[in-house]
């Protein structure tokens, strides 16, 4: 049995893998900070199952600011995988916070790094790298793209992101960047723009909000399905040498055709349903990012197979379920042929 260890387990895509490698039979231990309300709903189905009551998943409290818990987890589990998905990673928030971000997102991964290279040096290591080291050099973006980053946490992630070649070139540490385009769910964090908008939707005609209001509608996001991109993070570990990844649909569409999509599949009316606000625009915004995901079709073997509209679907059935209406039904039927081998329980 192989043994992974989870920063951000209680995140949208930590929750998600933390599933598929439950289903592969792994070990799983996870890094929970503590707060003073609930921060595991995600995972809150894994820890009531009985299936994993048996010792396969184990949460630590912990912070990536905290290196002796740290080496302390990485002492103790001897993970063979280590996934840091772990961040303070909101791009609008990072302005307000550029510190903290750079202090967790940042150096959170220099305190992951150097903890397994002085306690367990053979574990393989995997960073969520991001699109948003691109910033505003023009698409499409591959792995040899140059990067020019354009907030506080792109800034941390590119560090991030150097600090892993470093210790691979310096330490012949297996780690490993995955260079992830945006990719959703129903899981995802309610402010960031796609659950911002399916959520608000589902709220509407659930009658407690008359309107949705959002920032800069002209930014275009190559989008996709966060399960489909958990599946990269673990197919990236198993190489036999360690690399870097663009993972991406290769495919850009822009907030207004995400908010019109959604709204027409749900049908309201975004004259009347829809505001702009200018204290959800940045002070440096990315424009467009679209994925060169060919190495990752070449080595790792994989293609996304839900579409853009598949995910507005999806997401919005979700969010209409949990406001307690009917769902139209759609997304059901997508996962249902698209993934009939579903390996997560939740949603
Ligand atoms: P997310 O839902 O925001 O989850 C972030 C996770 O990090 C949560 O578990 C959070 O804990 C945890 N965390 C935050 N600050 C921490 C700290 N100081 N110490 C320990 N844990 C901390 O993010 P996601 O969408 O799953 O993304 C996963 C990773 O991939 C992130 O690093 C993100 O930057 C990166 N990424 C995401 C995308 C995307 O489109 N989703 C694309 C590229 C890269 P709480 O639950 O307590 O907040
Ligand atoms: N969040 C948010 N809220 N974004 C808005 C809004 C709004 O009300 N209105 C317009 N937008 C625009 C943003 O300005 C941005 O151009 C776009 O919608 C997407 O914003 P987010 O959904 O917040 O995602 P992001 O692209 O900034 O960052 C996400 O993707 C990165 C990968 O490219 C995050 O998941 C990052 O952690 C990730 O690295």
């Amino acid at each position: 049995m192989k043994t992974a260890f989870i920063t951000g387990i209680t995140g949208q895509d930590g929750s998600y893998l933390a599933e598929l490698l439950l289903s592969k039979g792994y070990e799983v231990h996870g890094l929970v900070r503590r707060s003073s309300s609930l921060n595991t709903s995600r995972i809150q189905h894994l820890v009531t199952d009985p299936e994993y009551q048996s010792g396969a998943l184990t949460l630590h409290y912990g912070d990536l600011s905290d290196s002796e818990q740290i080496s302390h987890i990485i002492r103790t589990a001897a993970p063979d995988e280590v996934y840091n998905l772990g961040a303070q990673s909101h791009v609008r928030v990072s302005f307000d916070t550029p510190e903290y971000t750079g202090n967790t997102t940042g150096l959170g991964t220099t305190r992951l790094l150097e903890a397994i290279r002085r306690n367990h040096p053979v574990s393989r290591f995997y960073q969520a790298s991001s699109s948003e080291l691109y910033g505003s050099t023009p698409p499409p973006q591959n792995e040899e793209t140059c990067f020019h980053p354009r907030s506080p946490y792109a800034c941390a992630k590119l560090y991030a992101y150097w600090m892993t070649r470093n210790y691979r070139d310096g330490y012949q540490m297996f780690a490993c960047n995955g260079v992830l385009f945006n990719h959703e769910s129903p899981r995802r964090g309610e402010t960031f723009v796609t659950r911002k908008i399916t959520r608000g939707i589902a709220r509407i005609l659930a009658g407690k909000d008359e309107y949705l209001s959002l920032g800069n509608l002209d930014a275009r996001r190559d989008w996709g399905f966060s399960p489909e991109y958990v599946e990269c993070m673990w197919r990236i570990l198993q190489q036999p040498k360690p690399d870097d990844f663009v993972i991406g649909t290769g495919e850009a569409h822009s907030v207004r055709e995400f908010l019109t999509e959604s709204f027409s599949y749900a049908g309201l009316d975004i004259g009347k349903n829809m505001r702009t606000d200018q204290k959800y625009f940045r002070p440096t915004e990315v424009d467009a990012l679209i994925a060169d995901g060919r190495k990752a079709a070449d080595v790792l073997g994989w293609k996304s197979s839900i579409s853009f509209q598949d995910l507005v679907r999806i997401m919005v059935d979700a969010d209409m379920r949990a406001e307690g209406l009917e769902a139209i039904g759609e997304g059901d039927r997508i996962l249902e042929k698209k993934m009939p081998c579903r390996w997560w329980k939740g949603d």
